[in-house]
């Protein structure tokens, strides 16, 4: 079984992307052949600083490793060090319907977001990351919910080239959960956690007294009692998900644990929990940005290791398409 998925350098990890994602990386690493990669070329779709943006991938290999990647069980590498994901999107581009990509959730929502500067890459998006996927021949895909629609793309895609040319590229599975894949903004639970407004998230490396306050000031719901329902307590309900995939403790169980208090008493135990699970992961990456070398080397031995699968189904590509080899 082999595994891949990918996160974009855009600002730190927030614990929407690690409850839906990155917590099943962890998990999957001792199951199957695994191959994470931090999705620096996607990033560079909506507006970046150079200086500071190859030390933000770098940051952003350090939290994946401080939240519990191993490199001894996972290949870890950057998107843009593998020439073949380039190279992969450009034949994918040729077969792909422009009409698919303007009906992306992501791509109406972005090019909204960042209305100035709405770019062929945006648009191109989803082409890469099927390009991406489909270059290490993967059975399954983690990811939040979001990203399921750009999965559906990812089989479409592959499917019209195995018809175009003959059976080349494996067709791979969304892995989406059914709690935690798609957690919401903590001061709207209505719209989801996001990286490209960072005021709805919290950060997974914040400090005690930040996530004390973030939770504190968390919107909840009208009426006072702890329990789970989507429809007429959205607010509690995404901070009883939280809960519960933290402490691994179920939502009834918690629902019963919190019976008698009201909100204020289930949010500190909320924070004061969050404080306590998070510490190592704090800790672990202060050590690590001490470490660059160390990290830089991860990162190097990864894309050795990505680039032999990645070549070997290039070279298949070129010759199925008829490409000079
Ligand atoms: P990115 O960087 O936005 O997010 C990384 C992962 O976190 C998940 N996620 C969430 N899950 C639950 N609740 C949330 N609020 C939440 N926010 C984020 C995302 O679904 C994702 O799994 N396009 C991808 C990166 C990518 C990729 C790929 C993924 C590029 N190529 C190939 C898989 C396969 C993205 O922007 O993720």
């Amino acid at each position: 079984m082999r595994i891949l998925s990918g996160i974009q350098p855009t600002d730190s990890i927030h614990i929407g992307g690690y409850l839906g994602a990155i917590k099943q990386w962890v998990e999957l690493q001792s199951k199957g052949e695994c191959i994470f990669f931090i999705a620096d070329l996607h990033a560079l779709t909506v507006p970046q600083d150079p200086k500071t943006f190859s030390q933000k991938t770098l940051e952003t290999a350090v939290e994946l490793l401080s939240s519990g990647l191993d490199p001894e069980k996972c290949v870890i590498f950057a998107q843009s060090q593998v020439k073949e994901h380039a190279e992969l999107t450009w034949i994918l581009n040729t077969i792909t319907p422009i009409g698919e990509l303007e009906r992306m959730i992501q791509y109406k929502e972005k090019s909204k977001q960042f209305k100035d500067s709405v770019n062929v890459g945006l648009l191109d998006y989803p082409v890469l990351q099927a390009a991406d996927i489909l270059l290490y021949q993967i059975d399954s895909v983690p990811v939040g919910k979001d990203q399921a629609q750009h999965l559906e793309l990812t089989k479409t895609i592959a499917e019209k080239f195995n018809q175009k040319y003959g059976k080349t590229l494996k067709v791979p599975e969304a892995l989406v959960l059914g709690i935690g894949g798609k957690i919401m903004a903590l001061n709207d639970p209505l719209k989801k956690m996001s990286k490209s407004s960072p005021e709805t998230c919290l950060f997974l490396f914040d400090e005690p007294e930040i996530i004390k306050k973030k939770i504190m000031t968390a919107v909840t719901d009208t009426g006072k009692t702890i329990k789970y329902d989507l429809v007429k307590k959205p607010g509690i309900s995404n901070l009883l998900t939280i809960y519960s995939l933290f402490s691994g403790e179920p939502i009834k169980e918690l629902e019963k644990k919190f019976a008698a208090k009201g909100y204020a008493d289930f949010k500190k135990h909320l924070a004061a929990m969050l404080i306590e699970k998070l510490e190592p992961f704090r800790r672990k990456k202060k050590e690590l940005m001490q470490r660059e070398v160390y990290i830089k080397e991860i990162l190097e031995r990864g894309r050795k290791r990505a680039e032999i699968i990645a070549q070997a189904t290039m070279l298949e590509v070129r010759q199925k398409v008829g490409l000079l080899v």
